[in-house]
């Protein structure tokens, strides 16, 4: 067996998220053939944070930088991460392309229309790969779903929801005496702050920008209460006024017909929730009831009222019926060796983008995905600023939504599912 060509990785922003991913790495590092060759953060005490870990794992420390731009003419480096927050990783995507490197950014949602497009722009005019490392797409319940509805399980899709639902108010507050950007973004702004969690494996479930797109988005903000109180209670900060509302809904209407509900609420106490639910013409799942029913296998059957007038009943079956049967390849081969972060998605996010770099092909979330999914962000600030009219999602592929499109089949592949890709 040929050796594998080893991905050398350069990781910029080295705060907590860093942390994490290069937890799953450091698990990953033999069998994926990677290397970890430079890092860069502005702050030295990220990057002796960072390099003490490589310490601790008796790894060799990586160059470090502090202006990425030295970072993206390094021939060691293969690919980068640019897990920095939601104003600089757009920015560091682009130039990251610009240099022939491919990039993985995390999360989050986007500021401007504008900078979207100077995403889409600098992948076209390159061909470099610029994937955000949305692990939730590669969630259990997410890829089992996928797999059922492209087997035709939940007949032609309808209506679905997801969101971002998590009480992490003690969490910002706490970051906020350290400049954490992500409690300027709710002090000052109105939206869907955070949507791909959710929205990422429905939009793949929908064939979001491959035969279907987000035509409009209408959202409304509740008022603000929760940061408020909890800055007050984990931070001393009496009287702080947060334009973010605690809950925020936002409706997306896709061309093929369906709505999206997405749901944004992060500063009230409660469980963490994806909130996720696709319903079709047979079938529905539920995230949170851990539930489906789908027609054909599901209980249904008549009854009879008080009044002796026959009615149909439908019962639901627990979600860990259809593991054995419908889980995705992939989890059919990670469920019982799963490794790091967040269950095991972190990991397979990772495995995904390194994969595509390493045989120079597309990835599984690509830029079009990247756009449409980060844009509901701006435009639900816009709806809201608009008393919730519906505001036009701009069509990122200019036109090439209408087809298909053709997607080299993958097991990291997230808008179809081919079983001939495992089990080599
Ligand atoms: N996928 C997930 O499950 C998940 C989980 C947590 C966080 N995230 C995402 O990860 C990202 C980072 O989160 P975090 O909590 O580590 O953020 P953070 O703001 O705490 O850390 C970001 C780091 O990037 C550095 N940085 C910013 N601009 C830079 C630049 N131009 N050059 C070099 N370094 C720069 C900062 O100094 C900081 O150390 C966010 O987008 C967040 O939404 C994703």
């Amino acid at each position: 067996m040929t050796e594998q060509k080893k991905v050398r990785v350069g990781i910029i922003g080295l705060g907590p998220r860093a942390e994490t991913l290069l937890a799953s790495i450091f698990l990953m590092l033999e069998e994926h053939h990677l290397e970890v060759t430079a890092i860069c953060d502005l702050r030295d005490d990220c990057i002796e944070k960072i390099q003490s870990i490589f310490d601790k794992h008796g790894v060799a420390r990586p160059r470090a930088y502090h202006n990425y731009h030295e970072m993206l003419v390094a021939d060691d480096v293969d690919a980068i991460l640019a897990p920095t927050s939601w104003n600089s990783h757009l920015k560091i995507a682009c130039d990251a392309m610009k240099a022939g490197k491919n990039v993985g950014i995390e999360v989050g949602g986007a500021s401007s229309i504008e900078e979207l497009w100077q995403l889409v722009h600098a992948a076209e005019s390159t061909g470099v790969n610029c994937m955000m490392l949305e692990n939730c797409c590669y969630g259990r319940n997410e890829l089992m779903v996928l797999n059922m509805v492209r087997q035709g399980l939940f007949g032609e899709l309808i209506y679905c929801e997801a969101g971002y639902e998590h009480g992490i108010g003690k969490e910002l507050a706490e970051a906020y005496s350290k400049d954490g950007e992500r409690c300027l973004h709710n002090i000052h702004r109105n939206g869907e702050l955070y949507p791909t969690h959710g929205l990422g494996p429905i939009a793949k479930i929908l064939n979001i920008n491959r035969g279907n797109r987000f035509m409009t988005v209408s959202s409304h903000a509740t008022k603000s209460r929760g940061f408020a109180i909890a800055m007050e209670q984990f931070a001393g900060k009496p009287g702080m006024v947060f334009n973010e509302g605690d809950i925020v809904t936002t409706v997306i209407h896709c061309a093929n017909g369906e709505n999206i509900t997405l749901t944004h609420g992060v500063s009230l106490p409660r469980p963490y929730s994806r909130n996720c639910r696709v319903q079709g013409t047979k079938g529905i799942w539920l995230e949170n009831a851990k539930s489906i029913y789908i027609d054909g296998i599901s209980p249904r059957y008549e009854i009879l009222d008080d009044a002796g007038n026959p009615y149909e009943r439908f019962e639901w079956d627990a979600i860990d019926k259809f593991y054995d049967k419908y889980d995705h390849p992939i989890w059919a081969e990670y469920r019982d060796k799963q490794i790091g972060g967040h269950g095991g998605i972190d990991a397979l996010a990772l495995m995904a983008f390194f994969d595509a770099v390493r045989n120079n092909t597309p990835t599984p979330i690509d830029i079009y995905d990247c756009a449409a999914w980060m844009s509901i962000t701006c435009l639900s600030e816009q709806s809201i600023s608009l008393g919730g009219m519906p505001v036009p999602v701009p069509d990122f592929t200019n036109g090439k939504w209408v087809s298909p499109r053709k997607e080299v089949p993958s097991r990291w592949a997230l808008n179809n599912v081919y079983p001939e890709c495992f089990g080599k």
